[in-house]
């Protein structure tokens, strides 16, 4: 059975629609994410998706992933090679360009010197995919293999040092490929590249905007709703803030928000939600006062996992016992983003697989018995925060780092106590303000306090002191896949580490964790 798109999907991407084609590649997000900077809709799809189904769905452009694959193999993914027969303009980036030139009669091998990392790149020509380009330019690969022998049907339009196909166009249709990859910021040019496959090639005008997405999604979420009633829950997160503000806009008086505050979020968080939905947008908030019972039954739990299991257990409950005071709600609005939905197989077109099991994807089982409404399931994280800012919502909210279900529990290492919470509270606030006050709360992904069950020796004045240990960590990341440890100034690391000494009774040692993931993850729980 052909899936089909939701209607308001279908409505705002019929004009102009770019197909990425996903062949595994890490970058596949990533190239859908550039594509959209470009102000064109653009959707990650299955690599062996039909050129019939491409014919239905109109894309003005395709563009082949890189993977990890080689295209000689036995079981390499392959596209329906009907899809260079469509007229619709392809470009192949790295495995996507060795697979279009050999499904044209090219030659791909494996070379001699593996490239990875930044390379010259040599432009022979500056029209078309490399109008504006710099004739010399740096630009990013990562390949074991290559085009070793083109067909006469392509010509060469780049080449470095040890590719001599660094950047290839077929004579008569509108294929083109390239070796490197143009969306990754060590390709300082990769935009431009970007931007005249789709301007000028695939002759997209640029016409996808948030404002529009806003409008109609607030038209879509009105005529789905009609006179019902919709709950949605507030976990103090920027996506849950994002889909209220969306619904405040659209359906006003029909909205009420949950906010069930379990006594594990970070300072002034819960608060900072409940102003803004109750003065801004007037909505009709039932905030769930649920300290006490989430740590009682917390009380004596060690295990990472049954901390988890127990939050998530008692949050349906609060959820559901609150929701059932809601006359009349026959809808549940939930902040599932297009990663979200990429990434656990439900996208339609997408690639099937589950391809990383996210802690995020789940939320509220179906038992409750609501129909979803999940307005931000086309938008990457960035277009969310925008979209936040456009709907008026606080820098505050928008900007927050994100923070897990199971909130402080699994940063207050071993049992949870109130005590050990206020601790932890007071130093992550610490953390918090010191990277905002010095401009890098921005540039960092994710940053916060981890409370050590560790105790260590110290002197404080004339005595001798044996109190716990808090760990600092704060880590860059594009996708919360991968991290690498921020590498914040030792200023920076040293005012914090004193204020929370001096300020935070109990804790005499500060460390800062310098671990990457993988192998260590971002939560230390
Ligand atoms: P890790 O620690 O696995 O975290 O590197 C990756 C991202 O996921 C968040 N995280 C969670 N989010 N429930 C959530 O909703 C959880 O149980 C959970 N555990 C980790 C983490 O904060 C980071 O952003």
């Amino acid at each position: 059975m052909t899936p089909t798109l939701p209607p308001a999907v279908k409505k705002r991407t019929a004009a102009e629609r770019v197909l990425v084609l996903d062949f595994g590649s890490q970058y596949a997000q990533l190239i859908a994410r550039r594509v959209r900077e470009q102000q064109v809709y653009c959707e990650i799809v299955r690599h062996d998706i039909s050129a019939s189904r491409l014919r239905e769905l109109q894309p003005m452009g395709i563009i082949l992933s890189g993977g990890p694959a080689s295209v000689y193999e036995k079981n390499a993914p392959q596209c329906d090679p009907e899809l260079f027969e469509l007229g619709i303009p392809v470009l192949g980036i790295c495995y996507g360009m060795q697979l279009a030139c050999q499904a044209l009669g090219g030659k791909v091998d494996n070379t001699p010197s593996r490239e990875y990392g930044r390379a010259e790149c040599r432009c022979t020509t500056s029209d078309g995919l490399f109008a504006g380009v710099s004739e010399q330019t740096q630009v990013w690969m990562s390949h074991g293999d290559q085009v070793a022998n083109l067909t006469d049907n392509f010509m060469s339009l780049a080449s470095t040092d040890t590719c001599p196909y660094a950047a290839v166009k077929h004579r008569e249709l509108p294929i083109y490929g390239l070796q490197f990859h143009p969306e990754v910021t060590h390709t300082p040019e990769g935009g431009k590249v970007l931007a005249n496959f789709l301007h000028t090639i695939c002759g997209t005008t640029g016409t996808w905007k948030l404002g529009d997405f806003a409008a109609e999604s607030i038209a879509a979420i009105r005529e789905r709703v009609g006179n019902k009633q919709v709950i949605c829950g507030l976990s103090g997160g920027v996506d849950s803030a994002v889909v209220a503000a969306l619904l405040a806009e659209a359906i006003g008086p029909q909205l009420s928000c949950i906010l069930v505050d379990n006594g594990l979020m970070r300072q002034n968080e819960a608060a900072a939600v409940i102003r803004e939905f109750t003065d801004h947008f007037k909505a009709d908030l039932h905030v769930v006062d649920a300290e006490d019972r989430f740590l009682a039954s917390l009380a004596g739990v060690t295990d990472p996992q049954e901390k988890r299991r127990r939050i998530g257990h008692d949050f349906i409950e609060c959820f559901a016992e609150e929701a059932a005071k809601i006359e009349g709600a026959e809808f549940l609005a939930q902040g599932t983003l297009y990663p979200d939905v990429i990434e656990s197989g439900a996208a339609p077109d997408g690639p099937a697989d589950t391809i990383k099991l996210h802690h995020n994807v789940g939320g509220l089982p179906d038992e409750l018995g609501f129909e979803l409404i999940e307005p931000l399931r086309d938008l990457f994280k960035d277009e969310v925060r925008r979209l936040g800012l456009q709907l008026g919502l606080p820098e505050e909210i928008v900007w927050r780092h994100p923070f897990p279900g199971p909130g402080l529990a699994v940063r207050c290492l071993g049992e949870v106590t109130r005590a050990k919470l206020d601790t932890l509270r007071t130093a992550d606030a610490i953390v918090v303000g010191e990277i905002q006050a010095a401009g890098l709360y921005r540039k960092t992904s994710q940053s916060f306090a981890v409370l050590l069950p560790v105790q260590s020796v110290g002197v404080m004045g004339d005595s001798r002191t044996y109190e716990d240990t808090i760990a600092v960590r704060s880590v860059d990341t594009d996708d919360f896949m991968t991290a690498d440890w921020s590498h914040l100034p030792y200023e920076l690391l040293a005012k914090i580490s004193t204020r929370i000494i001096n300020e935070v009774a109990g804790v005499n040692r500060v460390v800062y964790d310098i671990s990457s993931k993988p192998p260590a993850t971002i939560e230390w729980e």
